[in-house]
């Protein structure tokens, strides 16, 4: 029996990381019957626009999408096409993993999962300009909004991942001592809500700017990190970059309608179509899908093979200094899925 799941391969590297993730996942019989559909530059190509209907019927129809990277089009006034698919399908969890696969960057042990409001803050983009005198471009005003309600909700999916998952600790990052109000709310809902956990998973709290340095100091004393939007959208690349970078860096976006699964990067044009992309990110990515569908097992075969494939046989893609192409590198997985 099949779960109904919609791919989008994405532009630029996209459909390269695509093929290669589909091959590997078929070849542990994963269980997922694709719907193909258009998205990015692909779906203003095929659809008329970036986010094109039948793409969000497709996703409304599964609740499940694994989507390659999407280049948002440059003019034409389109918006954030990820942005686009938060807000639609109410993604308010952006989970996003960070674990050491092969030695050699400045840290040998990270194991990060950063949890990141993914609806609110100050990427609601109420923005306007005032005039001053002839510049109407003088003042710019931004306001950010946070709500009690989904501080709550967002610290309470930290707390419930770090149970399920085994984690002992969940740091809450604010800016409480200066954006009391808006960033206040999600310290408050940690202090509330860790009671409730009190005995079996601990709660800490940072300040955004002192989290930074430390997460480069010291990294090893984070667990889950669960924070605001844009702090999160921030720090999420600075934990990427401690385990290798961004063709490390899986993410997922999570509500109670809809979980779409992604790579952390872009399109990277600028390798485009030759074939050299590392698919990792977005292979670490359909692993969390397949953890979110309840077929552990096949994640953990997936992971186990970049594991050998990377530190075993020393198989890696260009980005991790290796000569691998994308095609080598996924046939290397494959063989190793045991
Ligand atoms: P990028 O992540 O595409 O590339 C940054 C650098 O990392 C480039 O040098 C690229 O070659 C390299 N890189 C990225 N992924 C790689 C991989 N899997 N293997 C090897 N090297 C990799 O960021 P950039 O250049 O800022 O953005 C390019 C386009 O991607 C833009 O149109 C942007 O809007 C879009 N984008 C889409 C995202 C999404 O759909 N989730 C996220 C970030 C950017
Ligand atoms: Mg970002």
């Amino acid at each position: 029996q099949g779960i109904a799941a919609t791919l989008i391969p994405g532009d630029g590297i996209g459909p390269e990381i695509s093929d290669a993730v589909v091959k590997i996942l078929n070849a542990v019989k994963a269980p997922f019957e694709w719907d193909r559909q258009y998205g990015g530059l692909a779906g203003v190509e095929h659809g008329g626009e970036p986010m094109p209907q039948a793409t969000l019927d497709s996703i409304r129809r599964t609740k499940l999408a694994l989507k390659g990277p999407l280049t948002t089009p440059v003019g034409g006034g389109y918006r954030s096409v990820n942005v686009r698919l938060r807000e639609t399908f109410g993604l308010y969890a952006n989970l996003r993993p960070a674990k050491t696969l092969t030695p050699g960057g400045r840290y040998e042990n990270i194991d990060i999962v950063l949890i990141r409001e993914n609806l609110e803050g100050l990427y609601v983009a109420f923005e306007h300009f005032i005039q001053v005198g002839d510049d109407p471009e003088a003042v710019a005003i931004s306001q950010g909004i946070n709500t009690k309600a989904e501080s709550r909700r967002i610290v309470r999916y930290a707390f419930e991942h770090a149970l399920a998952h085994g984690r002992k600790k969940v740091t809450v990052v604010h800016k409480a001592n200066v954006l009391k109000s808006l960033t206040g709310l999600i310290l408050a809902a940690g202090r509330e809500i860790a009671k409730e956990y009190e005995g079996r998973v601990a709660m800490d709290d940072r300040i955004v700017d002192a989290c930074a340095m430390q997460l480069v100091m010291k990294p090893e004393q984070f667990d889950v990190i669960v924070t605001t939007n844009l702090f999160g959208d921030i720090l999420s690349d600075l934990i990427a970059g401690l385990i290798g970078g961004l063709g490390m860096a899986p993410g997922a976006n999570i509500g109670p309608d809809a979980a779409i699964f992604e790579a952390v990067h872009g399109s990277a044009p600028d390798i485009a179509g030759k074939g050299i992309a590392n698919p990792i990110a977005l292979l670490l990515a359909a692993c969390l899908m397949l953890d979110h569908v309840a077929e552990k097992e096949k994640a953990a075969a997936i992971r186990k093979a970049i594991d050998l494939t990377l530190n075993a046989d020393k198989i890696k893609t260009g980005d991790l200094g290796g000569t691998a192409s994308t095609g080598d590198f996924s046939d290397a997985i494959v063989q190793r899925l045991g």
